[in-house]
């Protein structure tokens, strides 16, 4: 479909639409807590402890040394590769002076100032993996903890990347997994399952953090008897979804846990689970000590869209002292609210808002922002300088078919329906900063590509964001001018951090990310440090060229497309978002596959080229290409 579909729309008037729209709030008490005022970053300086720097999830820096008249001066200083090459997510962490990250299987630790690698360590799946991402790692008493795409949860000694401890709380066999970056508070690691669009129950967990026990578990789909069951009917909650995708927020005060909760299965056949379909696309409260329910707001119930709560939510305080919570949904909104009376207070709409309230049809309808669209797994941060929130976002229209399909095959996706992505007008991305006292917006600046990274606000009046074209940007966080935009080479997936040692300010970021939210500048996976000094180190591309076979081998051909094509076309080649490949020998010849690959990107008849990331060369050589093709006509 190529022609043009909707309007482009002036950033101002599709701003601080009060759009009306039926919301069922959460019906238990008010808690009786007041809510404290929020205490100051403390560390913040020399560290970046957390997924969002903070439990509060704000990722103000307090650092000023870089703003807006001497942030053009900024430098790529070093880049280090990260292993494996393929999905590259992580949210970037700094403790006692060591830089972590974590891939779909790979951990890394590295010098912050000058990229040396301090250790990085390899995980080799035991089982099957539903699927390839990781957002991250979390650090706490000499322990990185993350979870594995074979669902591990990890404990490995922060120093060394020894491996102290290790349990497996879900079954990759039904399409459960960890991506999310976890937390860690009072002795306690806090992750949840992901696996929404495999129909899966989701689950919330708290672990020892020395010894890996688990001590509590909450079920975001309840089980019968438990409060929400109620809004399901029959069955249908075995396969409800409700996934934990990303990372967490907490409150030490109150003790409260915040979790956004993803999408119900299956994804576009709502007929299957009649009723609002608790609590999935919802802000849930628990208590962090017992996993108890405290209090909820279901965003989007009885969704038929895939419009997840997939962002952690964030904590500020009005002028007035109330407590807000500020949370972006796929569905294209920012929504504020109401800690005390758990109502909104605002819903701004900061992408292009299509058939959000429509139902989804057997015919095909065009829906913005698509299931690639709105906020995605990062979410709202807040400018303390300006007393805003500031949110990145997709603007990427789908057209969503729903087609019946009550059976639920375990382990393999459920999607009652199919999907495609709009590509006229193409992708785009947008940082909006809105002020949460009206829910207006302040400004919002429209990236040519896809903004996912996550968005670090700064005491210097900038705000750090990234785009999917590979782009890093420092925004005057006054009016969202660009202040400094620099090539990375590599999609920013993941997040990008700033921090000071011996009187300098640092900004790293995540480039490079192969998965299935990839067009344009894909990249190898690699962790890049920004700074005002002089270069340190160049990496060297590495000069490796064998010899060019003509014929393929399907067992080393099986290890590439594990690596880089299974978050796409599937474990068993039956298709997620790329086509499905199982049979393809009835259709196309190894040499024709390959071609297809070399080709990807750049193939005159598919519109824009095709929605296939261009691998070759670069990435896959000629004879990986030759293996992977082989290995495909092979299944
Ligand atoms: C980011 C998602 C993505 C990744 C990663 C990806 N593909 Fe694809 N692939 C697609 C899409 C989308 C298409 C449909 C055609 C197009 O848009 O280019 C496609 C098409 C194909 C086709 C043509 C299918 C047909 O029926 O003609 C083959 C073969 C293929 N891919 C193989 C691979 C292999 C092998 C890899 C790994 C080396 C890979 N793809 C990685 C998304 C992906």
């Amino acid at each position: 479909m190529t022609t043009r579909l909707i309007a482009v729309i002036a950033a101002g008037a599709l701003l601080g639409a009060g759009l009306a729209h039926a919301i069922v709030a959460g019906n238990t008490p008010p808690p009786s807590h007041t809510i404290t005022p929020l205490p100051s970053n403390g560390t913040a300086d020399t560290s970046w402890s957390s997924y969002n720097l903070n439990l509060r999830s704000d990722r103000y820096s307090n650092i000023a040394d870089l703003n807006a008249s001497n942030v053009g001066q900024l430098k790529e200083l070093c880049r280090v590769k990260v292993e494996p090459a393929g999905s590259f997510q992580s949210g970037l962490l700094l403790v006692d002076g060591i830089l972590y990250a974590s891939a779909r299987s790979g951990t890394i630790a590295i010098d912050p100032t000058d990229c040396t690698v301090l250790w990085k360590s390899l995980y080799v799946p035991e089982q099957k993996e539903p699927y390839t991402s990781n957002r991250g790692p979390a650090i706490a008493d000499g322990r990185l903890f993350r979870g594995t795409t074979d669902c591990h949860l990890l404990a490995l000694n922060a120093k060394t990347g020894a491996p102290l401890w290790n349990v497996k709380p879900c079954d990759p066999e039904a399409g459960e997994w960890l991506a999310a970056a976890p937390i860690v508070w009072d002795n306690k690691v806090y992750i949840g399952i992901a696996g929404g669009e495999w129909g899966v129950q989701g689950r919330m967990f708290a672990f020892d953090v020395a010894t890996g026990k688990q001590l509590w578990r909450f079920n975001t789909v309840p089980t019968p008897g438990e409060p929400g069951s109620e809004t399901w009917k029959g069955d249908s909650w075995k396969t409800g979804g409700g996934g934990l995708w990303t990372s967490y927020t907490l409150d030490a005060d109150t003790h409260e846990l915040f979790l956004s909760v993803g999408n119900p299965g299956s994804d576009f056949d709502s007929s299957v689970r009649p009723g609002a379909n608790l609590y999935t696309n919802s802000l849930v409260v628990l208590d962090a000590t017992t996993g108890a329910l405290k209090w909820w707001y279901q965003i989007s119930p009885h969704d038929d869209k895939d419009v997840d709560v997939a962002a952690a939510p964030m904590l500020l305080s009005l002028r007035d002292g109330r407590g807000v919570v500020a949370l972006g949904s796929k569905d294209g909104h920012l929504y504020l609210i109401d800690r005390q009376t758990h109502k909104i207070l605002h819903k701004t709409a900061i992408t292009t808002i299509t058939n959000q309230d429509q139902p989804v049809t057997d015919n095909g309808m065009v829906v913005c922002p698509g299931i690639l669209g709105g906020v995605e797994w990062n979410g709202p941060a807040y400018d303390r300088l300006h007393h805003a929130v500031v949110v990145g976002a997709v603007d990427w229209c789908s057209v969503l078919t729903r087609k019946a399909d009550p059976n639920h095959v375990r382990g393999e996706v459920y999607l009652g329906g199919t999907w495609t992505l709009v590509t006229d007008p193409a992708a785009s991305g947008w940082v909006t900063s809105v002020d949460p006292e009206t829910g207006r917006a302040r400004w919002a600046f429209h990236a040519d590509a896809p903004v996912v990274s996550g968005i670090t606000p700064t005491a210097g009046g900038l705000i750090f964001a990234g785009d999917m074209g590979g782009h890093l940007y420092a925004l005057d966080s006054n009016d969202g001018t660009v202040r400094f935009k620099q090539q990375t080479g590599g999609a920013i997936a993941g997040g990008i951090i700033t921090y000071r040692i011996a009187q300098h300010q640092y900004v790293a970021t995540t480039s490079g990310n192969i998965s299935r939210f990839v067009w344009g500048e894909a990249g190898l996976p690699h962790i890049v440090i920004y700074g005002l000094g002089s270069p340190v180190v160049k990496e060297t591309a590495s000069a490796e060229t064998k010899p060019v076979a003509l014929t393929g081998d399907a067992t080393r051909g099986s290890a590439v497309y594990n690596r880089l094509c299974v978050s796409c076309h599937g474990a068993s080649g039956e298709g997620i978002s790329g086509p499905a490949l199982k049979n393809i020998a009835s259709r196309q010849t190894v040499d024709a596959i390959a071609t297809i690959i070399r080709t990807a990107g750049k193939r005159p008849e598919l519109p824009s080229g095709g929605a296939m990331p261009s691998l070759y060369p670069g990435i896959l050589n000629d004879q990986e290409v030759m293996d992977v093709a082989t290995y495909v006509h092979s299944q």
